[in-house]
This record gives structure tokens, C-alpha cells and sequence, in this order.
């Protein structure tokens, strides 16, 4: 760990002042963007400009719009708890992985079910298979959708016939937005979803005057039949109005070029894009944002949600943080619309009765029911945090994922251990055929005088990169076996903890704090026995320090402004960890090169390991590491 010594002792203070300086010609640089952005918005009579003010470009990240993103992108949002994640999209389990216990489900054709993961994983194989009702299937007949008073056959009014209702009732017009229009038509077999959610159509005067009564209907959006929706019945003295739909097909839609276009092909208004609604069905407006407009909150990872899921005791952003620093869990569903309508209605009453079950809180338990990973949280939990970054050693417990690789006599390298019997480690460190001669050192701390919780293990096995590059370290990245101590299933490591693999490479990003920890070199080549820590910064844009060197998708630099904080010689292998919201941590990189130590116009380079996930999990197998979409 390399850090420069004479500011060691008042290292806090001096990086403050610094950066100060530092940040003084970025301000000026920001002034100047906003008077750009002003001249733009004032003087463009362009309509991309959005709602919320912000032109197009500023809302949307157009590279991320190139990966074709949608719901089923595990690396922006998570899985169906009856999907899993493989290669960056969520695919459906086999029924048998869903866990056993809950109510029988029936389908509208009929077929009966043990749980709802259950026909929802079958509905994956055979598509014509959807929900129908929670419980058992009745002679009555099953749930059904139809469209009437329009002139095609993909529009008009919606009319549903609940499970044991005699009779088909309309849908309130003031609970039909763009979400609920989309599994209508998704249910009515319109894969792309509606075209607009709200259209007039010549009813006759009767169905106006008697429609006092009608359902009122709330979806998640993810739906794939209507009935999956919660359907409560209002009556009111007054007109409440119809809901209708306008169903997408090729022929409806009318692209301009100021619309959006969906993954599946649909367009959208430009402006709707970004603002928590999921307007394509397939959610491909929401998922590349650099902002959010109206009643959406952003996710770190560029997802735009609308802003009741905020707090909601389900996490929906990757990165965690529309659960965190949450005064207490609201339940929003059906009792914020009923708060809702009851201020609408001013005085009339208004009778709700529920007729459906919410299965958005039964998919939530089944979630609740899958199998969990432990990772990244330390076990002790004696914070005697030092307040100077860097160039600190560190105590025991610290950093239980760290370990040391030892090559015959010497301590050559760092590691990280990731579960199981497994390390991982950088390519560049070890080689399979020397597999004898590794030992993997765990909970070290001083290799001059070792402590008690030092564990050595010898080593089954190495896997390195089969594209890694000795000449570009491209692909530095290996994974090391340790043996199991004769008569254990296991390897025990009691004093270790596994730091969590990432599985999106949109959990971090540059400007994250993150720390890196090793027993290398410090500036002046000075030997290190005893673990050193440091915070470094995450960087983006690093091919403009090493071009033609560093390649994007592989690889992470890090470091500080001044080049104060580095890794160096030794540190190979070891970690680069991120915390998360809520204080898990993940190995986001391996330490792999860098021209010099401890040069500011020269950070640090890291194997990234997101994007090593699945030839991670490959070799380790996916139970190991996956700690969602499993
Ligand atoms: N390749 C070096 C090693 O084997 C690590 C270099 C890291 N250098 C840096 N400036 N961050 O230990």
C-alpha cells in the first residue's frame, strides 16, 4: 500500500484544503454549462425539452439505450422471484425451485396450481396458461377481459368478469392509467401493451347513467393477465367515467421524430420517458436515465421508479437505496388510492368493497422465502474507526475477505475470498502448473508476527482468465481452490467472511468510495509486514490517462486527486471493495496495474469484476454467489 508518509498523521485535513483548490476551476466550468443550458432553454424552440425542464440529451444516457435494456435486464433491475438471473437477463426456474408453501392458484384455462411461483413459472414454458383467481378453480367459469364500443378490435372499453361475479362490470376511469392499460392489452394477447391509455368511444346513454358502479383496478405493471391486478368495487351517487384503451398494433402506431421508441418496437412521446411510469410495458423508457422527471425517484444505476415504491419495504433500485433511511415501511397499494379517491369524491360516499387478493404482496412473500446469501458483512462488529484515510494498518476483523498468497517462501500476492473454498485473485499472480507450491494465508494481519486467527490452507487448484493477456492484462483475473481439511465437506475459515461478487457493473459508481487494502510496497520500496488500508475514489473516463491501455469494460481505476493513495507492488490480487447502502461489501476490483505508485496523472488499475460475474460463477457455481435471482 503505497501512501505518502509525511502526511500520514494530518492526512484528512490536507486532502480537504486540497480539493478545495482543486474543485475551484470545476465550479467555473459548471457556471458556464448552465448558462449553456439557459441560452438552450430559452432560446431553442426545439420541443425535446421535457416537463421538468431538462433537454432530452440530459434525461437520457443515449450509450445505455444501446444495450436494449428492459424488465428482464437483471443487470438494472431484479428478477421475478420464479425467474433467475443468467447472463444479464432473467429467465424462468423450474417450478420445483419455488418454494412450497401457499395457496392453490387457478388459470383461465382451467388448470389448477400449488402456489402462484408455481403457475407463474409453468406460464414461462406454456404462455396461454394465466392467472385466473387465487384458490380453487370453480365450475363458475374463469376470469376473462374484453374491449367494446371501438372500431377495431384492439380498442375500446374495458369489461372484466371477476371469479365468482355473476356479472361483467367496466373499469373506473379514474384508477386506468398507462400501467393497467398495458396488462389489459398484454392479457388480451397485444404483446408490446397499449397504445394510449385513454380515448373516448360512442357508448350508449344508458351504460353512462348506470355506471355508478364500476372496479377499480391497480397494477404493478408486470403483469402478464389483468387478473393478477387488485380489484375493488366503488359505488358512488355520481358518474365516474369508463375506463378505455387503444391496444398497440403496427398499424396504430404513428412514430414522429419526437417519439421514443421501446425496445419492443412501440413509440412513446418523448416526454413521457423517464418518469417512473413504465409507458412501453417492457420498461425500456425508465431504465436508461441520467435524471427523472414528475413522480419518479432515480436509482443509482439509472433507473427511474415512481416515488410511492419509495419506502415501501421492497427494494427496487440494484443499488438499494429506495429502501434506505426509511423512517418506517408504508404500504401504498390499495390504501393510498383509497385515500386518494375518498378526497376526490368530496362528500359523496364512496363504498369500496375488495373482491380480488393482492397478488403483488404474495410475490413479495415468496421473494422473502428465497434462500439468502450471506456476504460482505463483517461478523464483529467493533467499530474504533481511525479517522485519517489511508496508510493506516489495519485491526483484526477489518477486512475478512483479504487474504495473502504466499509463492514458496514469499508472500508474493493478495487475494479475496468470495465463499466456498474459493479466492479469487489476478491472473498475473499465479500459475495453474504452481498450484503446489501456493498456500492461501487467511485473517492475517502481520506476516512477521502472525496472529492467532491466522488460518493456512494449500491450495487444490488455480483457474486463470483463458483470455487473460500478459502483455495488455486484459482479463487479469484467476480464481484459486483451496483444499479441505481432510475429513470436512467444507473449508472452515471461521475467521474469514466472504465479500460479495458483484453481479451489475451498475452497483458502483465513479466518485464511490471505496477502499483498498494489501501488504505491498510503500512509495520509497520500503517493505510492509502488516496489512495496509486506504478510501480511493472510483474514476471514470481513465482511457484519458492511459490511452490505448485501458480497456472500459475490463477495468476500473481508482485512486485520489493527488495521487496520495495507491496500490503497488504487492498489492496485486488483492481487493478494491464498495460498500453499498446498507453497508455490504462488494469486491468491485482486483488489483492488477498501474504505471508507477502513488502518481496522480497515473491512478491504479483494477480487473473489474462485474464484469466477470458469470466466469466467476461458472467455475464456483451460482449458488455460491448469487444473492438474488438465484
Ligand atoms: N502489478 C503490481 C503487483 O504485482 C500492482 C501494481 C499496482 N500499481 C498501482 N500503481 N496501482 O503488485
Amino acid at each position: 500500500m503505497e501512501v505518502q508518509r509525511e502526511q500520514k498523521t494530518q492526512g484528512s485535513i490536507w486532502n480537504g484544503q486540497k480539493s478545495f483548490v482543486e474543485t475551484a476551476p470545476h465550479t467555473s466550468s459548471m457556471k458556464l454549462t448552465q448558462f449553456l443550458l439557459f441560452l438552450y432553454l430559452h432560446l431553442s424552440s426545439c420541443k425535446c425539452i421535457s416537463v421538468s425542464g431538462l433537454p432530452q440529451e440530459d434525461l437520457v444516457d443515449q450509450k445505455c439505450l444501446l444495450n436494449k435494456y428492459t424488465h428482464r435486464s437483471c443487470n438494472k433491475v431484479f428478477c421475478q422471484p420464479w425467474q433467475k438471473c443468467v447472463e444479464g437477463s432473467c429467465v424462468c426456474k423450474l417450478p420445483y425451485q419455488c418454494p412450497k408453501t401457499g395457496t392453490p392458484v387457478c388459470t383461465t384455462n382451467g388448470r389448477k396450481y400449488p402456489t402462484y411461483c408455481h403457475q407463474k413459472s409453468f406460464e414461462c414454458l406454456q404462455p396461454e396458461t394465466k392467472f385466473s383467481n387465487n384458490g380453487t378453480c370453480t365450475a363458475e367459469g374463469n376470469f376473462n377481459v374484453s374491449l367494446h364500443y371501438g372500431n377495431t378490435y384492439a380498442e375500446g372499453i374495458v369489461r372484466v368478469r371477476l371469479v365468482d361475479q355473476d356479472e361483467k362490470m367496466f373499469i373506473c376511469k379514474k384508477s386506468w392509467s398507462m400501467t393497467e392499460a398495458n396488462v389489459a392489452c398484454v392479457h388480451l394477447g397485444f404483446q408490446q401493451g397499449a397504445l394510449v391509455a385513454r380515448k373516448r368511444f360512442n357508448v350508449p346513454g344508458d351504460l353512462l347513467i348506470n355506471s355508478t358502479e364500476c372496479l377499480h383496478v391497480r397494477c404493478r405493471g408486470i403483469e402478464t393477465s389483468l387478473a393478477e391486478c387488485t380489484f375493488t368495487r366503488r359505488r358512488t351517487s355520481g358518474y365516474q367515467g369508463l375506463a378505455d384503451v387503444v391496444c398497440y398494433t403496427r398499424d396504430a402506431d404513428s412514430p414522429s421524430n419526437q417519439s421514443f421508441q421501446c425496445v419492443n418496437g412501440k413509440h412513446i412521446p418523448q416526454e413521457r420517458v423517464c418518469n417512473g411510469v413504465n409507458e412501453c410495458g417492457d420498461q425500456s423508457d425508465e431504465l436508461c436515465c441520467k435524471a427523472c422527471q414528475g413522480n419518479a425517484f432515480l436509482c443509482k444505476s439509472g433507473v427511474c421508479i415512481p416515488n410511492e415504491y419509495k419506502c415501501n419495504g421492497e427494494v427496487d433500485c440494484i443499488t438499494g437505496e429506495d429502501e434506505s433511511g426509511c423512517k418506517e415501511t408504508r404500504h401504498p397499494q390499495i390504501h393510498d388510492n383509497l385515500a386518494r379517491s375518498d378526497q376526490d369524491q368530496e362528500g359523496e360516499t364512496e363504498e369500496t368493497e375488495i373482491l380480488t387478493a393482492d397478488m403483488d404482496i404474495e410475490r413479495q412473500r415468496i421473494k422473502s422465502l428465497l434462500p439468502k446469501l450471506s456476504c460482505g458483512v463483517k461478523r464483529n462488529t467493533h467499530i474504533r474507526r481511525k479517522r485519517v484515510i489511508g496508510g493506516k494498518p489495519a485491526e483484526v476483523g477489518d477486512y475478512p475477505w483479504q487474504v495473502a498468497i504466499k509463492d514458496g517462501e514469499r508472500i508474493t500476492c493478495g487475494g479475496i475470498y468470495i465463499g466456498g473454498c474459493w479466492v479469487l485473485t489476478a491472473a498475473h499472480c499465479v500459475r495453474p502448473s504452481r498450484y503446489r507450491h501456493y498456500q492461501v494465508w487467511t485473517a492475517l494481519l502481520d506476516w512477521l508476527n502472525p496472529n492467532s486467527q491466522l488460518r493456512v490452507q494449500t491450495v487444490n487448484r488455480v483457474i486463470v482468465h483463458e483470455k487473460y493477456d500478459g502483455t495488455t492484462y486484459q482479463n487479469d483475473i484467476a480464481l484459486i481452490e483451496m483444499k479441505k481439511s481432510s475429513g470436512k465437506k467444507e473449508c472452515e475459515l471461521s475467521n474469514s467472511v466472504p465479500a460479495c461478487v458483484p453481479w451489475s457493473p451498475y452497483l458502483f459508481q465513479p466518485n464511490d468510495k471505496c477502499i483498498i487494502s494489501g501488504w505491498g510496497r510503500e512509495k520509497d520500496n520500503q517493505k510492509v509486514y502488516s496489512l495496509r488500508w486506504g478510501e480511493v475514489k472510483l474514476i471514470g473516463n481513465c482511457s484519458q490517462f492511459y490511452p490505448n491501455r485501458y480497456y472500459e469494460k475490463e477495468m476500473q481505476c481508482a485512486g485520489t486527486d493527488d495521487g496520495s493513495i495507491d496500490a503497488c507492488k504487492g498489492d496485486s490480487g488483492g481487493p478494491l471493495v464498495c460498500k453499498d447502502v446498507n453497508n455490504v461489501t462488494y469486491i468491485w476490483g482486483i488489483v492488477s496495474w498501474g504505471e508507477n505508485c502513488g502518481k496522480p496523472e497515473f491512478p491504479g488499475v483494477y480487473t473489474r469484476v462485474a464484469n466477470y460475474f458469470e466466469w466467476i460463477s461458472y467455475h464456483v457455481g451460482r449458488p455460491l454467489i448469487s444473492q438474488h435471482n438465484v
